[in-house]
């Protein structure tokens, strides 16, 4: 049975990150009331984390906890919530080498094993998490499928995500009513800084070089970032919904198409410093969405050229910050 939206109140952790945010401002826009969980990890900068909280902060409907998942002291906020959304991690392939591991380690494994935890102690009534299409890593046939393609990470941060796959399945059988989304490469207005469309958009804007990593002819099944949220608020309603789905925009392109696509938006060409594809990078990601389809009744509806453009006039708009821009 769905529940009332003017009763339902939503936890959502990783908040103030980019997807965190615009689901939070879905939420609260459909009804809901919010409390938001993030600790603003220092992976970017934090002034770009309050700015994607601009227009929730002063919102009657929106609370923030700051407080790190893997400590205490954010436990309470799960108690009589109909759903928890839990979208922190430390996210990024590349960085999930060497000794930054052990913080992909405390903030995906750890945290996450603590939010499944204390929503089976809090009998919190649906649990959506963020999965990745890492988990699938350089898969042998496209697109992918749930059920029937393996997942073979290839990076650590990959590796994480899996695990959490493992830890939520062990939580489903203790009766969580929990679901993990395998997102593929989302993008929009506020997309990490680390991410390449923010960074292509940034050096169009400053005539900066951009550090190609591969040929360009790598691709990913890009998904704007309201879509995303979509199938994430259709994860925490429907009745009954899968252990695991592929969320993919359906929409599969080169990075050579993204920059040209780009360039045309811009009206200006991108000076390219072509560099070897790094460790972890996959060649092809593609999803099989059938199955969120069928059961979340989702279908992703901004199309690549759209989507690029919003995420460009974003970029335009803002004023940049000064701060550490993982690479
Ligand atoms: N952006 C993508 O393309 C993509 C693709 C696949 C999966 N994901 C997953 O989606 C989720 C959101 O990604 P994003 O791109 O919005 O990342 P993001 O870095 O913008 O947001 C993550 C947020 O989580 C917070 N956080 C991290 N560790 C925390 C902790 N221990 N306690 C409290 N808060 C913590 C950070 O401060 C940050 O605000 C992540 O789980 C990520 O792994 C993202």
């Amino acid at each position: 049975m769905r529940m009332n939206a003017s009763t339902r109140r939503a936890v959502v952790t990783g908040a103030a990150g980019f997807i965190g945010s615009h689901l939070a401002e879905r939420l609260v826009a459909d009804g809901w009331q919010v409390t938001g969980v993030d600790c603003f990890t220092d992976y970017y900068p934090r002034q770009d984390k309050e700015a994607n909280l601009a227009s929730l902060v002063h919102e009657p409907r929106f609370d923030l906890v700051e407080r790190d998942l893997a400590h205490d002291g954010w436990q309470q906020a799960f108690a009589g919530a109909s759903a928890v959304f839990h979208l922190a991690a430390q996210a990024g392939v590349r960085g999930s080498f060497g000794s930054s591991f052990a913080q992909y380690a405390r903030d995906n494994l750890v945290a996450t094993q603590r939010v499944f935890e204390t929503a089976a102690d809090a009998e919190v009534p649906r649990v959506v998490w963020a999965s990745s299409s890492s988990v699938y890593g350089d898969a042998e046939t496209h697109p992918c499928v749930e059920a029937t393609t393996p997942t073979r990470p290839r990076s650590p941060y990959g590796v994480t995500k899996r695990a959490c796959e493992d830890l939520a399945h062990i939580y489903r059988s203790r009766g969580l009513a929990i679901t993990g989304l395998r997102y593929f490469t989302v993008y929009g207005p506020r997309q990490r800084p680390d991410m390449a469309i923010r960074k292509i958009c940034e050096a169009l804007g400053s005539g900066a070089t951009f550090p190609q990593l591969g040929d360009g002819f790598q691709s990913r099944d890009f998904t704007f970032v309201t879509d995303a949220v979509d199938a994430t608020l259709r994860a925490g309603t429907v009745d009954d919904p899968a252990p695991v789905y592929n969320i993919g925009g359906g929409d599969e392109a080169t990075l050579a198409r993204v920059i040209s696509t780009l360039e045309g938006l811009a009206g200006t060409r991108l000076t390219l410093d072509r560099r070897p594809a790094q460790r972890g990078d996959v060649r092809r990601t593609s999803a099989d969405v059938g199955l969120a389809r069928r059961t979340l009744g989702w279908t992703p509806v901004v199309s690549l050229p759209d989507g690029l453009a919003a995420e460009l006039a974003w970029v335009r708009g803002r004023t940049p910050t000064a701060g550490v821009v993982v690479a």
